[in-house]
């Protein structure tokens, strides 16, 4: 399936989200052959700006925010050639006619077929009402053609609002046509990860309750919240990152075997996964790093979370008894993301006296390496017969000339030929949001405290004490430099 001739109609286009990451995603794919030859974009926002404006807007985003350098001012040029700007206030009725009209005229320049993808990159707020006025004007149905809706995260804001939210949206577009982003699954690594458990002999068959001892997987953060104090005061990290990347990337790592590797099949069995998630309320620790208040738009007495740390298991057959333990934090030591695969130890038997004997240890590391790491013992070299745990190290970005697509780059591509396996279905959302709400109402109703964390360290004591009291620690494998 390639992209089809369609227009890209993005609602927001003068924010953050566009300039930071679709611009420069959907220049790479021109660069690179991948948008369809009929194709054009449609920048809709509420500021009155000029097309020199426009222009010079995209042009600094793909200069800035591009992982590809050295483009021509040619190619920039054709690029900028698609685009073009249509005004609108959200909540203005009459603008929308006007938009069906305009939309219509630029099918007729570059024969998009009616085609359209609607890109919300806007606050949540507004998808309800941008969705209702796209239908009462004409322009979620036209014949022979498609309309695809895609809606940035958060995708509400606890159940009841995610609920209404989709309540809304699909009323509108049928759940085929309704694409939600979450980043993370646009991610080199994380489309890796089905092909490291089910193209390879040798991790599969150890992949179940009998050889791993436990499952950590850590999003550290050094950045804080930067300018986005308002939208994270509302959201946390549990809401922020929990509900979404979290508990897609342990979807993946603990699923079963899709029966195929269509949208549906995969899909499935990420939602088990989701359903059979279970946690105790002492097993989830909070905490705030020393200066959040002071950020702006922060309350000054705010209880808002920037680090969770949590110990789920899974209830079902492959994985009952194992512990997933889940981190993220903002102004953490280090960015990077990662999951640890940690085996069984081998019975007590032949070398057990030796004290390094470490477990074998997998790691799937999807940011900033991209790779797998493996640890396993090893004899040390010379007379003693020492073992030594040893490791075998495959980065996939550590060498120039590997540069992985933006994940943004991906997932545009697959909306364009109509392909939603790396976007959520409801089902999935709900069920984290079932998991997340949990958490969030022990953490209301209870005692719970929610320490103060010094910027540059690995959040709160409790964190490591999660992991202490079953006798294992948060572990980290340094690799090389990227
Ligand atoms: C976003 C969160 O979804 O993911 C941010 O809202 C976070 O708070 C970001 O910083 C992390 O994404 P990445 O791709 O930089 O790891």
């Amino acid at each position: 399936m390639k992209p089809e001739p369609s227009i890209l109609v993005i609602f927001g286009a003068t924010g953050d989200l566009t300039r930071r990451k679709l611009y420069p995603a959907l220049f790479n794919l021109w660069r690179e052959g991948l948008l369809p030859r009929d194709f054009a974009i449609v920048c809709v926002g509420r500021r009155d700006i000029s097309p020199s404006e426009l222009y010079r807007d995209a042009s600094d985003a793909v200069h800035n925010f591009s992982r590809r350098r050295g483009h021509s001012q040619q190619e920039l040029d054709a690029f900028l050639q698609r685009l073009s700007y249509y005004q609108l206030e959200f909540h203005d009725q009459q603008g929308y006619g006007g938009l069906k009209d305009y939309l219509d005229q630029v099918d007729g320049i570059w024969h998009t077929r009616g085609n359209r993808v609607f890109f919300l990159a806007v606050a949540p707020i507004f998808f309800s009402i941008i969705s209702r006025q796209l239908k009462d004007h004409g322009m979620t149905k036209n014949h022979d053609s498609w309309q695809r809706l895609v809606v940035e995260k958060p995708f509400g804001q606890d159940l009841a609002s995610a609920i209404s939210l989709n309540r809304d949206v699909r009323s509108i577009f049928p759940e085929e046509n309704i694409y939600r982003i979450d980043h993370y699954l646009g991610k080199e690594m994380t489309q890796n990860i089905m092909v490291i458990r089910f193209a390879n002999t040798f991790f599969e068959p150890l992949w179940n309750n009998r050889y791993v001892d436990h499952v950590q997987i850590s999003f550290a953060e050094t950045i804080g919240v930067e300018t986005r104090g308002t939208y994270y005061e509302q959201a946390g990290a549990l809401r922020d990152m929990m509900q979404n990347h979290a508990l897609q990337i342990l979807s993946l790592i603990a699923m079963e075997p899709p029966v195929a590797l269509d949208t549906e099949s995969v899909r499935d069995e990420k939602v088990k996964v989701l359903r059979s998630l279970k946690i105790l309320e002492d097993d989830v620790v909070r905490g705030q790093y020393e200066g959040y208040r002071q950020e702006d738009h922060v309350a000054p007495d705010s209880q808002t979370e920037t680090f969770v740390a949590l110990k789920a298991t899974i209830d079902n057959f492959r994985w009952a008894g194992v512990p997933f333990y889940l981190r993220t934090g903002k102004r953490l030591p280090q960015k990077y993301v990662e999951i640890v695969i940690s085996f069984k130890r081998l019975p007590g038997v032949l070398y057990f006296e030796n004290e390094d004997l470490g477990p074998n240890v997998l790691v799937i590391r999807l940011q900033p390496e991209e790779g797998v790491y493996l640890q396993f013992n090893a004899k040390r070299p010379g007379t003693a017969s020492m073992i030594q745990p040893v490791s075998m190290d495959f980065c996939q970005n550590c060498h120039n000339g590997l540069n992985s697509p933006e994940a943004y780059e991906r997932l545009l591509y697959d909306v364009m030929r109509g392909d939603s396996t790396l976007f959520t279905r409801w089902d999935e959302v709900e069920h984290s949001w079932r998991f997340v709400e949990k958490i969030a109402r022990w953490w209301e109703e209870g005692d719970h405290p929610l320490p103060v964390y010094a910027p540059n360290t690995w959040g709160p004591p409790a964190s490591h004490a999660l992991l202490q009291a079953d006798g294992r620690s948060w572990l980290r494998f340094m690799t090389g430099e990227v």
